[in-house]
């Protein structure tokens, strides 16, 4: 399909140079965004087409447009990092690019060109880069495309906006490198075979809420969504992968089979892990294993890993029949090595050699 040129439309910053460096001194997540975003327009008579840089204000919709009604929509996440010698770095922003048309695919959308994609994000980067934050934080990025029909009707758009937002952040959990806790669900579950657990869809995260708010009544951070058929076996938190970490090294995480969305910090996590020489194993994990494992011993960490969490250990497991620690219930020794190695290709402060981060 067609990549258009992106047109720059630059405008100076409504907020001041003090109000911003304030805002970046404690953004916490998703709350600041920047001053620019990416707009592109898809129609089927002319494709891609009107893509441009433009100053960030809110869109106009009309009140039958299709997402508004059928939630056809997908998303990415992805985080662009300061080097402490000023290098902006992207973290595989292809393989976000590629997650997003398989998005795409699955929810009857056009695709995005990765070219298109990628300039998109870059362009948005580049005109607001003294947004991003140095030292921990990281600009978070939100590609998302939406059906804009207007049209009642049941069968994919035929019209879509492509869109980017920016938006400083620091932690995701809030109490920062300690380990976090999670509720194990058994009433609600994510995704079942056949659905959209694989894409990056917001039906998915809406489906989530009630279990995530659930969760938060139990006091802890995450939920644990199981398997929808048996409700036995463990998938995927809200919005990130979860590991497993036994006493001899084996390192256990869920496979993907069309339910879990796939992780690029899993994906990279398990690289990692094997390139330590520690044996990673994609398989079934049940919620009665995880149990058995916690109260002999043989599972000393898990933790869970995604764009915004990066990697939390997970310290504290409630479940309807009680609750049981992980390991010592702080974070792990494993889980804090990974972290920092992936931190450090991330920041640029570890040399990247497998060419995993993008310089902007
Ligand atoms: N699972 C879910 C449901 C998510 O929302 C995310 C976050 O993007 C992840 C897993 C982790 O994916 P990634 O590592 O690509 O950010
Ligand atoms: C991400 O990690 O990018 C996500 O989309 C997950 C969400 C919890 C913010």
């Amino acid at each position: 399909s067609n990549t258009p040129e992106i047109k720059i439309e630059f405008h100076t910053s409504p907020v001041s140079d003090a109000d911003r460096i304030k805002a970046l001194e404690t953004p916490g997540f998703g709350k600041v965004f920047t001053d620019h975003m990416v707009l592109a327009k898809w129609t089927s008579d002319k494709g891609w087409h009107d893509a441009k840089v433009t100053p960030r204000r809110p869109l106009e919709l009309d009140p039958a447009s299709a997402v508004l009604h059928y939630a056809q929509e997908i998303f990415e996440g992805m985080k662009a990092y300061k080097a402490d010698d000023g290098r902006i770095l992207l973290f595989r922003p292809e393989q976000n690019a590629s997650r997003f048309n398989q998005s795409a695919e699955r929810m009857a959308m056009p695709p995005v060109p990765e070219e298109l994609f990628l300039k998109a994000v870059e362009e948005l980067v580049r005109i607001d880069r003294n947004w991003i934050p140095s030292g921990d934080g990281s600009l978070y990025l939100r590609p998302f495309m939406f059906a804009n029909e207007a049209f009642l009707g049941v069968r994919p758009a035929q019209e879509y906006i492509f869109c980017v937002i920016a938006s400083p952040v620091g932690a995701y959990f809030k109490g920062g490198a300690k380990a976090v806790s999670l509720w194990v669900e058994t009433e609600y579950t994510r995704a079942a075979a056949g659905g959209t657990g694989a894409a990056k869809c917001g039906g998915n995260y809406a489906a989530s809420l009630v279990a995530q708010a659930q969760a938060a009544k139990k006091e802890c951070d995450q939920v644990v969504f199981l398997d929808a058929a048996e409700h036995r076996w463990v998938e995927e938190l809200g919005g990130m992968n979860v590991f497993f970490v036994m006493n001899d090294g084996t390192v256990v995480t869920p496979p993907l089979g069309g339910t879990i969305l796939p992780g690029i910090t899993r994906a990279s996590v398990i690289v990692l892990a094997q390139e330590k020489g520690l044996k990673v194993e994609q398989r079934p994990y049940s919620f009665a294993e995880w149990q058995a494992d916690a109260a002999s011993g043989k599972l000393v960490e898990a933790f869970a890993c995604g764009t915004a969490a990066v990697l939390a250990g997970i310290g504290l497991v409630r479940h309807a029949g009680g609750e049981f620690k992980v390991g010592s219930g702080e974070t792990g020794k494993l889980t804090t090595e990974l972290r920092n190695e992936l931190v450090g290709l991330q920041k640029g402060v570890t040399n990247d050699q497998r060419g995993w981060t993008r310089r902007i």
